[in-house]
Formats: structure tokens, sequence, C-alpha cells
């Protein structure tokens, strides 16, 4: 069971993990607000540009957090917030799809950006949800902290962007409903 420290000592595992994670998550949150900017601006070229951005950032960091820090963080949420997380997870994976389908979308009319608009708003509350669980990786023992750092570094060193990650390395199943939406915006990916 995890072990209960009130506040992480300086240069500690957790202290340390605190500190990358929240610097992802602001790397994060800040390109979404510029890609929901764009979006806004009806700027197509901005938003793909950012959309590159923001797979290359989430590729490697949702990796370690699904392949670690999620397992690691059942003990003291239980199964079934750790599946929304991941739900979560499946639906930005979606959304990237579908934003990157719609950046290409000629012409770009005021309704497409209305509907991009509305799919960045959908994913940003994981940002700041998922921020939130440094809070408890305080308390879990060192070594489990040490595996979820260990965890990252493999995942930044292979690098994969969020669509190389979530097609050909991630294992888990997308829900029904998920898969075909899945399916669907992949196929229409593969079209433009
Ligand atoms: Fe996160
Ligand atoms: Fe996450």
């Amino acid at each position: 069971m995890a072990q209960h420290k009130p506040k992480p000592t300086e240069n500690s595992p957790a202290a340390r993990f605190g500190e990358f994670f929240r610097a992802e998550h602001r790397e994060i949150r800040d390109a979404l607000l510029a890609l929901l900017a764009a979006f806004e601006a009806r700027n197509r070229r901005r938003a793909k540009t950012l959309l590159g951005t923001i797979g290359g950032l989430c590729g490697p960091h949702f990796r370690y957090e699904e392949e670690a820090l999620y397992p690691a963080l059942v003990e003291i949420f239980g199964k079934l917030y750790i599946e929304h997380l991941l739900l979560e997870h499946d639906r930005a994976i979606i959304s990237a799809f579908r934003l990157m389908k719609l950046a290409e979308k000629k012409p770009f009319e005021a309704a497409d950006a209305r509907l991009a608009v509305r799919i960045v708003r959908s994913v940003l509350p994981h940002v700041s949800d998922c921020e939130g669980l440094s809070i408890m990786v305080e308390v879990l023992p060192e070594t489990v902290v040490q595996e979820i750092v260990e965890a990252r570094e493999r995942a930044r060193k292979d690098d994969l962007d969020l669509v190389d990650w979530a097609t050909e390395v991630r294992k888990r199943p997308f829900l029904l409903t998920y898969q075909r939406e899945l399916r669907a915006a992949l196929r229409q990916h593969s079209d433009v």
C-alpha cells in the first residue's frame, strides 16, 4: 500500500516527477489553446502545424501514463476511475484524427471551425484532470515512482507521435463505439 508522506522532499523521485509532469501538461495546454485560437481564426496552416506539435508531445506522454502511471494509481483510485482516464485517452486520440481531417478541409467553413473548436475544448479537461494526479503520486512508494520515471525515459527515447503509438504500439482495444469512430476517422484521414 502507498506510504503516506505529506510532502515529497526536494530531489525525491516524486518531486522530480511533479516538475516534469507539470511542464509537460503546460506545453500540451499551451499548444491546445493555440490550436483553439488557430481554428477560431480559421488558420488551417497553423492548425496543421500545431496538430503535429501536439501529436509529438502527447505520444510519449500518453504512453508512459498508460504503461506505468495509470496502472500504479489503481490501488488508490480503483479500476473504474483509471478506466475513465483511459477512455479520455481514447477520445483524445480519435479527436486528433478528426481534427487532422478537419484541418485538411477545403474550403474550411465557419461550421468546420466551430466543430473543431468544440472538439479541442472536449479534450482540454483531461489536461487539468491529469495534472491533478501528481498529488497522488506523492504517496506512492519511491520505487514505484522511479518505475514511472523510467517508463517516461523509454517512451521519450522511442519518441513515437500520438498516431504512430496509438495505431502501432498501443494494445488497448477501443470500446466498440469508439472502435467504429476510430475506423471512420482513420478512413477519412487516409482519403485526404
Ligand atoms: Fe497527462
Ligand atoms: Fe493522460
